[in-house]
């Protein structure tokens, strides 16, 4: 909470707090407040208030002027000789007042894993110590790979960051970080690894980085670093990339160890299973870690991943470590540290323990719960304030699930039905959305949405503003993220099939809208949701474009890779557009073809050269 003086903004609740006094504020008054403490020690001009406050409607800015003699009462503000607001003659407002975070009343959940700091974590202090060993084995050149293995939620993420971050204060390492993303459009090539890299070259110390690349594997800087055709063209000819990469990877270890993580593994394209795989089985002296997190594919499922797992693991090429739930008393300490409090209710951990069954995610879901059903309360005044229970265990089981997605189904269930069309039309894109996405796929005003989706976003636990979408047109757009994968999944999966994909196609229309002429860039995203929605035609059409694209690029084994799904899906086509489809793919290029035999069903017709 912004704190000013005595006062405090309560943004969750609507109101203003003076000490222990809570102050009611009609919403628009709360609303001009807001603002300003939100952009305080600037001129605010009638205009940008207005805009910001009633977006769609012409007010005449008089009304502001009621509303800021009501909050100055509210304040005990003096115009004349202003603490808080002061007035800028014929221009606007400036809120003067130094601001501060308060913090000690609120319970702040923890709403994003990476926000963890070194002391957030409970419990895991043998994992932690395990990774720290594994660590002092790098300074003998023995290069490590682990894989990090658990359901979702277990916290293998959170373990992640914790070690991260202490090995932050005690060893000068380099860090790269690259996240693998559920979905067709998740698996362009080297995704993450393209990721880990960019951030490599970007970091504090990337000169190094970007050197080293350059040197020695100059097609990989040119891609994931400096995006630069000319310099692709040059190099990517000769393509031996993957060796290229580990050679150069393991020669940025020799001045310090490089930690290379890849999280979400199992949804990881092959090629960078290839990548982990080389980098597990050279053998060469290097300083370097990978640490990669996965959640086991079903037991009957056949992955890649499991297949390489597997074979590392035969060989005594990578570690593997599981994490179980978490014990009791980490599940006592991770309360004491959501509510902010010592002691306990008591049987509360027991309960808790029980119901989550030590998953973490599942634990701070049933904390929501508990708090939303008001089944936990705050008691007392402000400092001295304690979480208390208000009702019997046997009336706290009823109504609360076992299990975590129905968990998070009914913590979605609990918003308005407006709130879950715009979570739910987020959760279309992926675990990161834009409001423009959200608009589209609704079809409702931008404007409008995003604003609904920053008061979600100032809520919800499980949603979190996350920068801005610059667009082609020169406007900004919000991004959000969902904290956990697990509640996009909810939100995605709640949604019938007609509607999901009817979102699915209006997204793609935007996207090809907001980007026309440039629609190579975004036309894998474009191909994607015109997949999902079952517009094959479509579909196969921007997969086209991706991969004359990634031809130019003179990423040839992309490119087809781009038309073999691209005829993947011309197969879901009836008899004569198939044909037509099948065409117009073999006739992309000669090159692209030239890398790998696209499939089988080839038209009886010779492909038509180019
Ligand atoms: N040991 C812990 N102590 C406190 N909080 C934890 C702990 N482990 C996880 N959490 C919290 O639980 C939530 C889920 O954890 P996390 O995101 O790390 O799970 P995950 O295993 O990476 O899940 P996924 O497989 O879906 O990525 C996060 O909010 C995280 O901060
Ligand atoms: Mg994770």
């Amino acid at each position: 909470m912004k704190q000013f003086e005595d006062f405090r903004l309560d943004t969750a609740n609507q109101c203003l707090w003076r000490s222990d006094v809570q102050i009611a504020l009609p919403p628009k008054p709360f609303a001009v407040l807001r603002y300003l403490v939100e952009n305080p020690g600037r001129l605010i001009t009638h205009d940008e208030l207005l805009d910001a406050l009633w977006p769609e409607t012409f007010v005449q800015p008089q009304v502001l002027r009621t509303y800021m003699l009501e909050l100055r009462k509210v304040l005990g503000d003096d115009a004349s000789q202003p603490r808080f607001i002061q007035t800028l003659s014929k221009r606007g407002y400036c809120f003067v007042a130094t601001l501060t975070e308060h913090d000690g009343n609120a319970r702040h959940l923890r709403s994003a894993s990476s926000d963890l700091g070194a002391t957030a974590i409970a419990g895991r202090e043998k994992e932690l110590a395990y990774l720290n060993d594994q660590v002092q084995l790098l300074e003998g050149g023995e290069r490590r790979l682990i894989f990090v293995s658990g359901e979702s939620g277990i916290g293998k993420t959170a373990l992640v960051d914790t070690f991260l971050h202490h090995l932050k204060t005690s060893l000068a390492a380099r860090v790269a970080r690259g996240q693998c993303v559920q979905g067709v459009g998740g698996k362009e090539s080297y995704y993450p690894v393209m990721e880990a890299l960019s951030r490599l070259c970007a970091s504090q110390d990337g000169e190094t980085a970007s050197r080293i690349l350059a040197r020695m594997a100059p097609a990989w800087l040119a891609m994931g670093c400096a995006p630069d055709a000319a310099s692709a063209a040059r190099t990517a000819a000769q393509e031996k990339p993957l060796g290229d990469l580990c050679a150069a990877l393991e020669e940025l270890t020799a001045d310090k160890p490089l930690i290379l993580v890849f999280e979400d593994l199992d949804w990881a394209d092959d090629s960078t299973l290839n990548l982990v795989s080389a980098l597990a089985r050279r053998r060469a002296r290097a300083r370097l870690m990978v640490l990669v997190t996965y959640r086991p594919p079903k037991r009957s499922a056949e992955h890649p991943l499991k297949e390489l797992r597997q074979d590392l693991l035969l060989h005594r090429l990578c570690e593997e470590m599981t994490l179980a739930p978490l014990q009791k008393p980490a599940v006592a300490t991770l309360l004491q540290r959501e509510l902010a409090q010592a002691e306990l209710p008591p049987g509360l951990a027991a309960f808790v323990y029980q119901r989550a069954e030590g998953n973490p995610l599942f634990v701070i879901a049933l904390l929501e719960h508990l708090i939303a059903q008001e089944i936990l309360v705050r008691r007392g005044t402000d400092g001295a304030a304690q979480w208390v229970q208000q009702v019997t265990f046997q009336e706290m089981e009823a109504g609360v699930p076992d299990k975590l997605a129905q968990m998070i189904e009914l913590e979605i269930e609990r918003l308005s039905a407006e709130e879950q069309q715009l979570l739910e039309a987020g959760s279309v894109m992926n675990v990161a959305f834009p409001a423009w996405a959200v608009a589209a796929a609704l079809g409702r005003d931008a404007a409008e949405v995003e604003e609904a989706c920053d008061e979600l976003a100032r809520r919800l636990h499980f949603m979190k503003r996350a920068g801005q979408d610059d667009l082609p047109d020169g406007t900004r757009s919000p991004f959000y993220v969902f904290t956990h994968g697990l509640y996009r999944e909810v939100l995605y999966q709640r949604q019938s099939a007609t509607r999901r994909a009817r979102r699915h196609m209006h997204i793609a229309d935007r996207l090809g809208a907001l980007f026309r002429g440039r629609e190579a860039g975004v036309a894998r995203e474009m191909a994607m949701h015109y997949e999902v929605a079952g517009d094959w035609v479509r579909a196969v059409d921007a997969l086209r474009v991706a991969a004359r694209q990634a031809e130019q690029r003179q990423a040839f084994a992309d490119a087809a890779e781009l038309l073999e799904r691209a005829m993947r899906i011309a197969q879901n086509l009836n008899g004569v557009e198939r044909e037509a489809a099948a065409q117009e793919i073999l006739g992309e290029s000669v090159a692209a073809r030239e890398v790998r035999n696209l499939p089988a069903e080839r038209p009886r017709k010779a492909p038509q050269k180019v």
